[in-house]
């Protein structure tokens, strides 16, 4: 049932606040302001060297977000790979590894497999998963679910913003078992995230605006996602959402890498959007956003107003995000990410929910 929704897309995308907020409410206990975890994770994080993360498409940028949360919170090396490489890659494995799977699914055959060559080398299986009877839950030591809800559009979104709310609760948990993380600190953690269901609803009213970009980037050949930190791995997002329903060619990279190659392709004709949340790379994101005006790429800045005036620089159009703690900005900049797509892929005239070629669960090699 789509609600009053047009695509099964636009009615999981406005979900967000409300599914994102169950998963939060699943995994904090409100009125200590910790985090809390299912007793059946019985990982002593103080014990753990490292934490091997393997996942696809949306779920594997979920796991690079998380990678900044287990190193920064947690003070946890992380090693990530998609699991199409993970499982023939014959990464030595440790006791003293988690080896975490992170799937909508849960039935993906390459990060099943992943699954498997991990419990072969002796590492604890955790998986973050949105169908609790999957396969890749049954065979994981420990479940950690997202409450996301059936998602029936072949593109996510909910189960990812999902995903992530159960991965920084994950790694504020492993911050404190460790001693990374003070009571004071994750308090302050807590309430970001619980923030996040209200901040949701403040970016999804950028629709409007979002919308009136639809017709210019339905014209591009090629559209360029830019972000820094824990913006990147939202860059890559924005760019597969986009070329998933578009079928417009995007990429996204790191802000500072594109001097070493993309800056080659900016020019009038390419849309550059830069996802810039005000955290402590923006400087220098603005930095990366002055070389593409100056070559005469338009930008899309998506970031917060004031940050966005600050800037200074000529852009298409701006995206405005509210202020927020940037620890949980991914969460929220998935919104405009997310919309951006959909509504070129609406102007356009493609199937939202049933792009060509695509199948919603990829069960075989
Ligand atoms: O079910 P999974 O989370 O394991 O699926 C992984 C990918 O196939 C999936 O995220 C895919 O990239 C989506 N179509 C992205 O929108």
């Amino acid at each position: 049932d789509k609600g009053n929704h047009r695509h099964f897309m636009a009615k999981e995308i406005h979900e967000q606040p409300e599914v994102v907020g169950r998963t939060v409410a699943h995994y904090v206990d409100l009125a200590a302001g910790r985090v809390r975890m299912p007793a059946e994770l019985a990982v002593d994080f103080r014990k753990v060297n490292r934490i091997v993360i393997s996942a696809c498409g949306t779920a594997y940028y979920a796991g690079l977000v998380a990678r900044y949360w287990f190193e920064r919170l947690a003070r946890l090396p992380v090693e990530i790979d998609v699991a199409s490489e993970f499982r023939y890659r014959e990464m030595p494995l440790f006791e003293t590894d988690v080896a975490l799977f992170i799937s909508q699914s849960g039935e993906t055959a390459d990060t099943l497999a992943s699954l498997r060559y991990a419990k072969a080398g002796g590492a604890s299986i955790l998986s973050v998963v949105n169908v609790p009877t999957s396969t890749i839950a049954r065979e994981s030591t420990a479940v950690l679910p997202t409450l996301a809800g059936p998602e029936i559009g072949v593109a996510s979104t909910k189960a990812f913003t999902c995903q992530l709310a159960v991965l920084l609760a994950l790694a504020i948990a492993a911050g404190r078992a460790r001693g990374t993380l003070s009571e004071r600190d994750e308090e302050g953690l807590v309430s970001a995230l619980i923030s996040v269901p209200g901040l949701m609803a403040e970016a999804l009213k950028s629709e409007a605006d979002i919308e009136g970009l639809a017709r210019e980037l339905s014209k591009a050949r090629d559209v360029l996602y830019l972000g820094r930190g824990m913006a990147y791995p939202l860059a890559l997002e924005g760019a597969l959402k986009l070329k998933e329903i578009s079928y417009i060619h995007a990429e996204g990279y790191a802000a500072g890498e594109l001097k070493h190659g993309p800056i080659a392709l900016i020019d009038e004709t390419v849309p550059v959007i830069v996802l810039a949340p005000s955290d402590a790379v923006f400087e220098k994101t603005v930095s990366n956003m002055q070389e593409v005006a100056a070559r005469g790429g338009r930008i899309v800045l998506v970031g917060e107003a004031h940050a966005a005036r600050e800037a200074a620089v000529e852009t298409m159009a701006t995206v405005a995000m509210p202020a927020m703690n940037p620890i949980i900005a991914p969460l929220v900049y998935a919104i405009p990410a997310q919309l951006i797509a959909y509504h070129t892929a609406l102007f356009m005239g493609k199937d939202v929910d049933q792009p060509r070629n695509l199948a919603k669960s990829v069960t075989v090699e």
